[in-house]
């Protein structure tokens, strides 16, 4: 993977909730590509977060790109006000619902990217039969829920497995015009959960090239260093 293909999307999860909007903005001062924002439910996980309100609010602080990461049963309910609430993309999870092909489609149709999360333990065959309808998969490299969780070493080879069948199917990233003469960025797969400089660079090796990163990223005084670590973990 080439440096310019990794983007960094910082995890709001791990930000100062009191200081939502200025979080966001510290986000894209630091040079983030994106931001990641975790949205749960207290039943799919023990945990609750934010909801589209609060969404509107960061949206208002930023022009970046907002990556939103459902972690909610009945994802079907929530795609129109994330969408009203400015998010760019909605990853559901797959072991959320039984109707995903629906869900990737209408969250399509909504003008948005769609990506698809898998928990660790959920078999990376799974995912095969999604890859051309959705732009984004991701892998969890922790149990969902909770920021500041041990990596899991053994999504890695899931990612690699992945990798390689994106590769062989010639698959790229949609949704974004290549220059002249140029490929298509890769496909995206996104890593989230205990991301930092260490564990990046096993991620980046397996083939991943989204990666995520909360606590890491968050309580350190210079995200922009940071930033440009996890840029780095591809050299
Ligand atoms: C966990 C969330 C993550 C979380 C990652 O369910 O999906 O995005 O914020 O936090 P860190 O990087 O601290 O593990
Ligand atoms: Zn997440």
């Amino acid at each position: 993977m080439k440096r310019e293909d990794i983007i960094v999307a910082p995890s709001i999860f791990a930000a100062d909730f009191g200081r939502l909007a200025d979080e966001a903005k510290r986000c894209e001062d630091a040079g983030a590509d994106c931001i990641h924002v975790d949205i749960m439910d207290g039943h799919f996980v023990p945990n609750l977060t934010l909801g589209p309100r609060a969404l509107a609010a960061i949206n208002r602080a930023t022009n970046l790109f907002l990556d939103v990461h459902i972690m909610i049963y009945n994802p079907f309910d929530f795609v129109e006000p994330l969408v009203q609430s400015g998010a760019d993309r909605i990853t559901f999870h797959f072991e959320a619902t039984e109707q995903i092909e629906e869900i990737l489609s209408y969250i399509r149709r909504s003008n948005v990217q769609a990506g698809l999360a898998f928990c660790p333990e959920t078999p990376a065959d799974f995912a095969l039969r999604y890859l051309d309808q959705c732009d984004l998969l991701l892998m969890m490299t922790v149990p969902p829920g909770f920021g500041g969780q041990q990596f899991d070493e053994s999504v890695l080879e899931k990612v690699t497995f992945l990798r390689e069948e994106i590769d062989r199917r010639g698959l790229r990233a949609s949704g974004v015009v290549p220059k002249k003469g140029e490929l298509l960025p890769p496909f995206p797969i996104q890593v989230d959960g205990g991301v930092d400089d260490k564990t990046a660079k096993a991620c980046v090796k397996a083939g991943a090239n989204v990666l995520v990163a909360g606590t890491y990223l968050f309580e350190h005084e210079s995200m922009e260093k940071r930033i440009q670590t996890l840029r780095g973990c591809s050299e």
